[in-house]
């Protein structure tokens, strides 16, 4: 193990830049060499690598987004493109990978090893926190306070006006963002695509809160629900609240990572590269309660990360 590449790939995640930095200053402290991939996989196909010191990783660590950039790719879907860039690999004398990103990044991490047989590490870090194997990503604490800013601004503004504002936050497939931000919000809905869109009961317990005295309300919806503004509009017209909507969208995928993002980043980019040191081929770093951990690979993109009942029940408690 002389040279290592990093990569990041898929939606980008504030805390990328940290884990950049910390597998760039471990690896050199361990005298590999190290190189930056451009654009996600994209940048390994079309062979877009440069080599990355200590000084190359100075001043990112409080930065959201990726120096090396991202990009969505689907050429690696193919086999042309896994060849392409395991070719890469082999002409740039990589003898280990590390690929920040989520489920769908690993995915193709894993197809890399299987093509190359050259160790592939996955570093999870996306704001959907929807990766299985550890109990949560790099990004997801940043996008909850980040959306949380913007909610109790809301919040504000819809006890004035006493209406019901419906807010839009990303997780395209899996509702841990929404549940999560909605939870720490107090919201009085929280909508997931993990349970079923049930709009007449939505509307019957806004009735019901109303005579019970409130005058304003908070729905978190995540994005893979549906059309939040067809169902912003359904409400209104069945109740007759003065119903609004925001999409935070893009807006939660940016921004300094907080604390909890960047020690997650630290930790998970150091602990990546030494799996490699040891000899690991196909794994991914991640965290269980306190502790550090890795799972294999395919376990991360195969598995179905539940979501939490439990705090979903407790959340229409505590907002009745
Ligand atoms: O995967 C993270 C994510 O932010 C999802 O929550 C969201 O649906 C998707 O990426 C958006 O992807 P893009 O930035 O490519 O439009």
């Amino acid at each position: 193990m002389k040279r290592i590449g990093v990569v990041t790939a898929g939606g980008d995640a504030p805390g990328m830049n940290a884990a950049i930095r910390s597998i760039v200053r471990t690896a050199i402290f361990n005298e590999l060499e190290v190189v930056g991939v451009e654009r996600g996989y994209a940048g390994l196909i079309e062979e877009k690598i440069h080599s990355l010191d200590i000084r190359s990783v100075s001043g990112i660590i409080n930065h959201g987004g990726t120096i090396l950039r991202t990009a969505r790719c689907e050429e690696i879907k193919t086999e042309k493109g896994i060849q392409k860039a395991v070719h890469t690999l082999k002409n740039y004398k990589i003898d280990g990978l590390i690929v920040i990103g989520g489920d769908g990044s690993f995915r193709g991490a894993s197809e890399l090893y299987e093509a190359s047989g050259i160790p592939v590490i996955g570093v999870p870090a996306t704001i959907d926190n929807d990766v299985a194997g550890t109990d949560t990503t790099i990004g997801f604490d940043t996008a909850v306070n980040t959306a949380l800013f913007t909610i109790d601004r809301i919040r504000d503004t819809a006890t004035s006006h006493e209406r019901v504002f419906v807010v839009e936050v990303m997780g395209r497939k899996r509702g841990f963002l929404a549940l999560a931000v909605g939870f720490a919000e107090g919201a009085e809905f929280i909508l997931v695509p993990e349970i079923k869109l049930d709009v007449e009961s939505i509307c019957k317990k806004l009735e019901q809160g109303r005579k019970k005295g409130k005058t304003s309300e908070i729905i978190v919806m995540a994005e893979g629900v549906g059309d939040s503004s067809l169902i912003a509009e359904e409400i209104r017209k069945r109740t007759g609240y003065d119903v609004r909507l925001t999409i935070l969208g893009h807006a939660l995928r940016g921004g300094p990572p907080t604390a909890h993002s960047r020690i997650l980043a630290n930790q998970f980019g150091a602990l990546a590269v030494e799996l490699l040191l040891k000899g690991a081929k196909k794994k991914m770093v991640g965290i269980r309660g306190q502790k550090l951990t890795w799972v294999d690979l395919d376990y991360s993109w195969k598995q179905k990360k539940d979501l939490n009942q439990h705090l979903y029940r407790l959340a229409e408690i505590l907002s009745s």
